[in-house]
């Protein structure tokens, strides 16, 4: 399949921001005595998961990044799989994707820094037309979004005539534009249950479309896109870790293949999985995602111990500390959604925001 994402994906000069920002000087990023001192509550936080030797690298660019945050009037959106420096240290609103468009409609602030995937920024974008909207790196891609094109979706059209089209918001704005509604992990049997119809197209997440298929009597058709993080789990690993330690408690993202699912104590999106360890404080906890997440939930559940299976997601890690600070000094690289194409992208997302309403 082509990588369609990548071609379509588009950043910067396209089209010129609402407001005209001027690059600024890049700060002093010495970490001196006295920034060791300010800095050291922040670090009390989250000195479980971020090594002593990086700190010293991490806090100058840290206060940089909230000084600059200011200036520029800008917020910085995080998923949950950035990494603790980011998602603790220098995100204002941190979450789910779903959570992440829902914020991203009703932020205030001039420029919204988007850290994450390309796709999430594009759905920013979608959400505040208006406003400048910012990736750090626009290759942050997602194998997802990359499995299908808005062609695809018009070609099922006409396989599937008049069958609702659900799609997953990992896509493009071009692959939005073609659907009727989107959907995320963690509303997908709520979207495809909207319909009222006996037959939905939930595209392009194989996996989580069948696994949603198992919850209801809707039949799912669904294409053949996976997510490269948690297609690389196995049932067979599910069930070493249960040998190893019966007692072990074992969560899992719908991005799994549905025999990995299958295994799990609970299955939920990224922030549902959050929840349910804050909930639930399972003595010893597997999370079956992307491995930043067990350091970010970490902190604030001390007394629960993460078994930490490290499958990482190329795209996430593309977003630093650095590409952040440099992201708000040169305001680059700025995330434009063809209009045209963007006013039916956003029905799409709107919708699915508004049956959660
Ligand atoms: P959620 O955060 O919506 O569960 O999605 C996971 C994911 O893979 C995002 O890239
Ligand atoms: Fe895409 Fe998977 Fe990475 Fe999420 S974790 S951005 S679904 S490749």
């Amino acid at each position: 399949m082509a990588l369609a994402g990548e071609m379509q994906r588009k950043t910067g000069e396209a089209k010129p921001a609402a407001r005209q920002f001027k690059p600024l000087e890049m700060p002093e990023l010495e970490y001196t005595p006295g920034l060791a001192r300010e800095m050291a509550p922040l670090y009390e936080k989250v000195k479980h998961v971020i090594p002593s030797i990086e700190w010293p690298f991490f806090a100058p660019y840290i206060r940089a990044i909230n000084k600059l945050k200011k200036e520029r009037g800008a917020v910085v959106l995080a998923h949950n799989y950035q990494t603790p420096e980011i998602f603790h240290c220098v995100s204002d609103i941190a979450g789910d994707s779903l959570q992440l468009a829902k914020e991203a409609a009703k932020v205030d602030a001039d420029v919204i820094v988007q850290c994450g995937v390309h796709f999430m920024a594009e759905t920013s974008k979608l959400l505040n037309p208006e406003k400048t909207v910012l990736i750090p790196d626009s290759k942050a891609g997602c194998s997802l979004a990359d499995s299908i094109t808005g062609a695809d979706v018009r070609l099922l059209r006409e396989k599937f005539p008049g069958v609702p089209v659900v799609t997953y918001v990992n896509t493009s704005a071009d692959v939005k534009a073609e659907s009727d509604i989107c959907c995320t992990s963690s509303n997908a049997l709520k979207v495809v249950e909207s319909f009222g119809t006996d037959r939905v197209l939930c595209i392009p997440d194989e996996y989580l479309a069948k696994n949603i298929a198992k919850q209801t009597d809707v039949k799912i058709l669904t294409w053949k896109g996976h997510c490269e993080v948690h297609e690389r789990f196995t049932a067979e690993e599910l069930r070493q870790y249960r040998k190893d330690d019966p007692n072990i408690v074992i969560i899992a993202h719908p991005e799994c293949p549905p025999d990995v699912v299958e295994e799990a104590d609970f299955s939920g999106s990224t922030s549902g999985m959050i929840n349910w360890v804050k909930e639930h404080q399972p003595k010893r906890v597997v999370m079956v995602t992307e491995c930043s997440m067990s350091d970010n939930v970490a902190v604030e559940n001390p007394n629960v111990e993460f078994v930490r299976p490290c499958n990482l997601c190329p795209h996430m890690k593309r977003i630093s500390l650095k590409n952040i600070l440099e992201s708000l000094v040169y305001m680059r690289e700025e995330v434009t959604v063809d209009p045209a194409v963007a006013v039916r992208a956003r029905a799409a997302v709107e919708r699915m925001i508004n049956l959660g309403n």
